[in-house]
C-alpha cells in the first residue's frame, strides 16, 4: 500500500496527539510528537539555566542536544529521549509548559527541530502533530488536518489530564497557561500556528475520541487509495 505523510496541526490540548497516535497505530506508521521536541529543548535550557536572550548560549546549547524517539515496549508508545535519558514524563511538567512557547519562538530552535523533523519524513509513513507541520515541515504532506475545539472543552481536557499526575493542580493556572500558549503560538514571528490552505478542518468539540478517529481515518484512506 502507498505510504503518505500526515500533518496534524492545531491549538494546544485539542486532542491532536491522541488522534495522531491512533492513526499511526492503525496504519502502522510512525507517530512523531513534534511538540515533545520543543518541550525537551525547553527542559534542557531550564536544566542548564540558559538565558533565552543569550543567542550564543542557545546556539551552543543546541549543539549539545541529541533527541530521538524510541518505542516503549511496555506501552507501545513512541517516547522522546534526550541525551540518553527518557524525558517523556519530565517534559509534561508545568515548569516546562510555562517556558516552552518562548523557547519554540526562537528561530535557531525552530531550525534545529524542523531539520530533524524533515529528515524523519523522507521515508514517508509518518504522522506528525504540531503547529507548523502542514505549513513549514511537510508543505507537501498528502494529508493535512487542522484540529480545533471549543476553548472551554480544551481546558477541561487538559485539566483532567494533568490532574492524573498532579492532584494539586489548579484549574486557573492551567487556563492561564493554555491562553498564553495559544496567543504566543499564533502570534510569534517565526512559523506561527496557521491553518494550511489545503488542510481539512476537524472541529472535535462535539466528537469523542472514537468519532474523531473514524473521521480522520476516513480522510486518510481516501488519500492512500
Ligand atoms: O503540542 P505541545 O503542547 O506539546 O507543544 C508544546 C509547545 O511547542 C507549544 O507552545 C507549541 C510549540 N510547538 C511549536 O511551536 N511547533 C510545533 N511543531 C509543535 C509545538
Amino acid at each position: 500500500m502507498k505510504k503518505i505523510n500526515i500533518a496534524i496541526d492545531g491549538w494546544s490540548s485539542c486532542g491532536k496527539s491522541t488522534m495522531a497516535r491512533q492513526l499511526a497505530n492503525a496504519l502502522n506508521y510512525i507517530f512523531i510528537d513534534s511538540g515533545a521536541m520543543y518541550r525537551a529543548i525547553a527542559l534542557y535550557f531550564i536544566q542548564q539555566r540558559i538565558n533565552l536572550d543569550d543567542h550564543l548560549a542557545i546556539e551552543k546549547g543546541l549543539e549539545q542536544i541529541s533527541l530521538s524517539f524510541q518505542k516503549n515496549i511496555q506501552t507501545g508508545n513512541n517516547e522522546i529521549w534526550m541525551n540518553g535519558e527518557n524525558v517523556e514524563q519530565l517534559i509534561r511538567e508545568m515548569e516546562v509548559a510555562s517556558k516552552v512557547s518562548d523557547v519554540a519562538a526562537i528561530k535557531a530552535v525552530r531550525a534545529f527541530a524542523v531539520a530533524q523533523q524533515q529528515a524523519m519524513g523522507q521515508q514517508k509513513g509518518i504522522v506528525m502533530d504540531g503547529r507548523d507541520i502542514g505549513t513549514v515541515v511537510f508543505p507537501n504532506a498528502e494529508l493535512k488536518l487542522f484540529v480545533t475545539a471549543d476553548p472551554a472543552i480544551r481546558l477541561e481536557r487538559r485539566y483532567q489530564e494533568l490532574l492524573q499526575t498532579n492532584p494539586a493542580i489548579i484549574r486557573e493556572e492551567v487556563a492561564a497557561n493554555l491562553q498564553q500558549r495559544d496567543l504566543m503560538d499564533s502570534t510569534r514571528a517565526h512559523s506561527p500556528l496557521k491553518q494550511a490552505d489545503d488542510a481539512l478542518v476537524l472541529d472535535n468539540t462535539n466528537l469523542d475520541r472514537a468519532q474523531q478517529f473514524e473521521l480522520a481515518m476516513k480522510w486518510a484512506m481516501e488519500k492512500i487509495n
